[in-house]
C-alpha cells in the first residue's frame, strides 16, 4: 500500500523516466523521497520530513542549500533577462577571476555540465596533439560520455557496470586505464604507447570511489612523465576546485597541470562548469581554432552572476571557510570511523 506522497510521486516517476530519476544515484532503496524545499544544511521533502542534508548535491552545494550572497544576486539579474545568446561583461570578470584563483586557466570556456567539460578538454588535448589515446584511472569518474566510461567510479560503479552498453569499442579502445597511484604501470604504458598519447586525465583526489589521496610520488610523477612525453595533463578539478583550497588541487598539492575542469561549486548551486588551460592549448578551440565546441545555454549569465557570487565569497572569506571545512570533514570522518 502506498503511504507517502513520495511513494506516489515515485510510481509516477518510475512511468516516465528510467528508474524514475534524471541521474542514476539519485534512485535508492526503497524509493527516493522527493524535495519540496531547502536551506542550509536542511532539506524538506512533500510528506513534510526534514532531512539533514550530508550530499549537498553530490558536492555543488558548498556553502548549504539557498545561501544568502547567492540568492540575492541571482534575483538581481532575473529581471535583466536570463540568456542573452551573445557574450557578456560578466563572463569576462568571472575568466578574470578564476584566472586569478587556478593560474592553470588562462583561457577557458564555460559550459553547462562537468560531463561537457571533459569531453571537450579532451577533444581539445587530441586536437592539439594530433594523438589519439588518452589514460583514466580505475575508479575516476569524469562524466557520462563515451571516453571515460570506462571502470568509472560514481553511478557507474554503484550500479556494477564495468562500461556502459552502447559505447563503441572503436571509441573505448583509444581510453588505457590504469589504475590509480601506480607510477609503475604509468612509465610502463608510455614507454610502449607515448607517441600516441594525448592526454592524461585524473581526479587529482579520487573522489568517486570514496576517498583516495594521491600517493606522494604520484602527481609529481605524472607532471614530469606527461611533459617528456609531450601529453596534455588534465586536472579534473570538478569535485577539488574550490574545496581542497580555493585554487584546487593545483594550489593545494603545488602542481600545475596543462589543462583542468571545474563544475559542482563553480555554479553556486546553478548549471555552469569550465574548461580551460594554457593559452596555446585552448587558442585552438572555435572559432580560432579547428575544435569544435558550442553551446546555446553556456555562460549564461544567471549561472555566471550565481558563480560570480559563490567565488567572490569563497575568495573574501578562505581564511575561515578552508580551516572550518577542513574542521568540519575531520569531525565527520572521526564520527563515523568510530
Ligand atoms: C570528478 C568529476 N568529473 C566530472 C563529473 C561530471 O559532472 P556532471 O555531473 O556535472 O556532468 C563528476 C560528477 O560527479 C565528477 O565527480
Amino acid at each position: 500500500m502506498i503511504e507517502s506522497k513520495s511513494e506516489l510521486l515515485f510510481e509516477r516517476a518510475k512511468k516516465l523516466f528510467p528508474g524514475g530519476v534524471n541521474s542514476p544515484v539519485r534512485a535508492f532503496e526503497p524509493h527516493p523521497f522527493f524535495a519540496t524545499s531547502a536551506q542550509g544544511s536542511m532539506m524538506v521533502d512533500v510528506d513534510g520530513k526534514t532531512y539533514v542534508d550530508y550530499c549537498m548535491a553530490y558536492g555543488a552545494l558548498l556553502l548549504g542549500h539557498a545561501f544568502p550572497e547567492i540568492m540575492d544576486a541571482v534575483k538581481g539579474q532575473l529581471p535583466k533577462g536570463t540568456l542573452y545568446g551573445v557574450p557578456t561583461e560578466l563572463e569576462v570578470e568571472f575568466a578574470e577571476e578564476i584566472s586569478k584563483i587556478s593560474p592553470c586557466m588562462e583561457m577557458m570556456r564555460f559550459v553547462n555540465s562537468g560531463t561537457e567539460a571533459t569531453m571537450h578538454a579532451l577533444r581539445v588535448a587530441r586536437g592539439y596533439t594530433n594523438r589519439k589515446k588518452i589514460i583514466k584511472f580505475d575508479g575516476c569518474f569524469h562524466g557520462s560520455h563515451d571516453d571515460v566510461l570506462v571502470k568509472a567510479g560514481s553511478g557507474v560503479a554503484t550500479f556494477g557496470a564495468p562500461n556502459s552498453l552502447g559505447t563503441s569499442e572503436e571509441t573505448t579502445c583509444n581510453t588505457i586505464v590504469l589504475p590509480y597511484n601506480d607510477v609503475g604501470a604509468l612509465e610502463t604504458v608510455f614507454k610502449s604507447e607515448g607517441s600516441d598519447i594525448a592526454a592524461v586525465i585524473l581526479e587529482p583526489v579520487l573522489a568517486n570511489v570514496g576517498l583516495i589521496l594521491p600517493g606522494k610520488e604520484f602527481l609529481s610523477s605524472l607532471r614530469k612523465i606527461t611533459t617528456e612525453k609531450g601529453a596534455i595533463l588534465i586536472f579534473d578539478e570538478i569535485v577539488t576546485g574550490f574545496r581542497l583550497a580555493l585554487g584546487g588541487a593545483q594550489e593545494h598539492f603545488g602542481i600545475k597541470p596543462d589543462m583542468a575542469t571545474l563544475g559542482k561549486v563553480l555554479g553556486g548551486g546553478f548549471p555552469l562548469a569550465a574548461f580551460g588551460g594554457k593559452k596555446e592549448i585552448i587558442q585552438n578551440v572555435s572559432p580560432v581554432g579547428k575544435v569544435y565546441q558550442a553551446g546555446t545555454f553556456s555562460g549564461n549569465p544567471i549561472s555566471v552572476t550565481a558563480g560570480i557570487a559563490i567565488i567572490k565569497y569563497l575568495a573574501h572569506n578562505k581564511e575561515v571557510i578552508y580551516p572550518k571545512l577542513e574542521k568540519n570533514t575531520l569531525k565527520l570522518k572521526n564520527a563515523l570511523t568510530d
